[in-house]
């Protein structure tokens, strides 16, 4: 394909012609909701309007069609519109949606996530990953009457004041590599929120232990994202942590809102590590809006008010909703042994078909992946920590994003976080990386320039 063609199918006008009914709902949802609505993928100048979805596949209200690589943020692991959740769902909606009691679901999902994880005594759910960081840091501030907490730089655990701190930093604002300096990834937090915060560097065995010891007497517990399918990662780095942890007596908390679709038990189970608290989400509510903390009794008997007072609560109106207890549980019981191997050996081939694609053109792209999640990077270092992630070239993303599109590919917009589903095919996954062969064809140019980014600059 000539560099000129490529320009074509990745470019604005081509998105904008593809796509008028799109603009015209963003043009009237700007109109009530700043910035439109929350929760989508953006691709600029605006993002697709999704008509319905259906297995692997999503439809814009333009009439197109797409393989949904994303997968809602990774959360569709079973595709969309899977049959047995739909049934669960239909039964719940009939039963009562919102009784202001328990309806046997959660106990019966709760069950079931304490059978898998063993690490997991007892859980409590609530309504979105940002819940479930929020209530693991009091959790461990409470279990160890200290004020502090330490998280990864790059880490992202949800939009609350305690977490949402150096998640993707300017580098020059964030201090050395080896002792990152708190940054608020966003204005109004409470003034002394980063100050509570203690970065860490991911997979820097010699800096994070410095850290720890320097703030040992603070610091309530280690918040863990292991960034599984975004970084390249390391099992020995999570066992270090819990070393260290363990140690200095501070609690480990893995943010398993993502990776535990990696396998049965979640990451920590591949990496052989037992934190002391893990939080989840995403998939373990079938779809539905979902948070979980969960952990060792000791920890989360902090929880049990049915007793004397512990001076530690934690509420939601629609924590633990049935139609999302049924879905989520609904969900799990697909995902057997098989389920988790069909996942990987498609994730397996996604990886190395791609990987064949972007030898060809050494120092260009990479994928990052594990399970069923990948990323792509237009860098050429390794991808270990937040750092070599942020120097990868973002200049081609969008075009590249855009040329997806246009093959019919619906990707995550900066290429990070993408999740194949359970009715995701072989025939489904050979049509991306002949998309990706387009974006990068087999002959370098000479001055070693990115192609789309190249194609863009002779383009326009
Ligand atoms: C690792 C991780 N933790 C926490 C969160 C926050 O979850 P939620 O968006 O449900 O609040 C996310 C969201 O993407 C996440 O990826």
């Amino acid at each position: 394909m000539e560099w000129e063609t490529i320009s074509q199918s990745g470019s604005e006008g081509a998105y904008r012609e593809g796509s008028p009914r799109s603009r015209d709902q963003f043009e009237r949802a700007i109109r009530s909701m700043p910035g439109g609505a929350k929760g989508a993928y953006f691709y600029p100048p605006y993002p697709l309007t999704i008509d319905r979805a259906e297995g692997c596949q999503l439809y814009d209200v333009d009439g197109r069609c797409f393989i949904d690589f994303a997968n809602h943020h990774t959360a569709q692991i079973l595709g969309h519109g899977h049959p047995a959740v739909l049934e669960a769902v239909r039964g719940q909606l009939s039963r009562g949606i919102a009784v202001g009691g328990p309806m046997g679901v959660e106990a019966a999902l709760a069950e079931e996530l304490c059978r898998r994880i063993d690490s997991i005594d007892k859980i409590r759910f609530c309504n979105s990953g940002t819940e479930a960081t929020l209530h693991a840091v009091r959790l461990a501030r409470a279990f160890t009457d200290r004020p502090k907490i330490a998280k990864f730089e790059g880490g992202y655990h949800g939009s609350h004041d305690a977490v949402e701190i150096s998640v993707a930093p300017p580098v020059d604002r964030a201090g050395p590599a080896s002792a990152p300096r708190p940054v608020p990834s966003t204005g109004g937090m409470a003034p002394q929120a980063a100050a509570e915060v203690v970065v860490l560097p991911y997979d820097d065995e010699q800096a994070v232990e410095r850290l720890l010891i320097q703030h040992r007497d603070e610091l309530a517990c280690v918040l863990f994202d292991p960034k599984v399918g975004m970084y390249q990662t390391r099992p020995a780095f999570a066992q270090f942590l819990r070393r260290m942890t363990r140690q200095h007596q501070m609690l480990l908390v893995f943010d398993e809102i993502v990776s535990f679709r990696v396998g049965r038990g979640g990451y920590q189970e591949l990496c052989q590590v037992t934190p002391d608290l893990t939080t989840l989400g995403k998939i373990i509510g079938g779809g539905f809006p979902v948070g979980g903390v969960g952990g060792r009794s000791d920890i989360m008997d902090l929880f049990d008010n049915s007793g004397p007072p512990t001076g530690l609560g934690q509420s939601g109106t629609f924590s633990a909703h049935p139609v999302t207890m049924v879905a989520g549980l609904a969900t799990l019981e697909q995902l057997d042994d098989a389920a988790f191997h069909q996942l990987n050996e498609l994730g397996r081939h996604l990886r190395s078909g791609l990987e064949k694609c972007f030898q060809r053109v050494p120092q260009q792209a990479q994928i990052v992946g594990q399970g069923s999640l990948f990323s792509i990077y237009f860098a050429a270092g390794p991808l270990a920590d937040y750092r070599s992630a942020a120097e990868a070239d973002s200049t081609p993303v969008r075009d590249a994003v855009r040329h997806c599109l246009q093959r019919g590919l619906f990707l995550n917009h900066n290429l990070v976080m993408n999740a194949l589903s359970l009715v995701t095919g072989e025939a489904e996954v050979e049509r991306l990386i002949a998309a990706w062969s387009e974006i990068l064809p087999p002959v370098a140019r000479a001055d070693g320039a990115l192609g789309v980014a190249a194609a863009n600059r002779a383009g326009t």
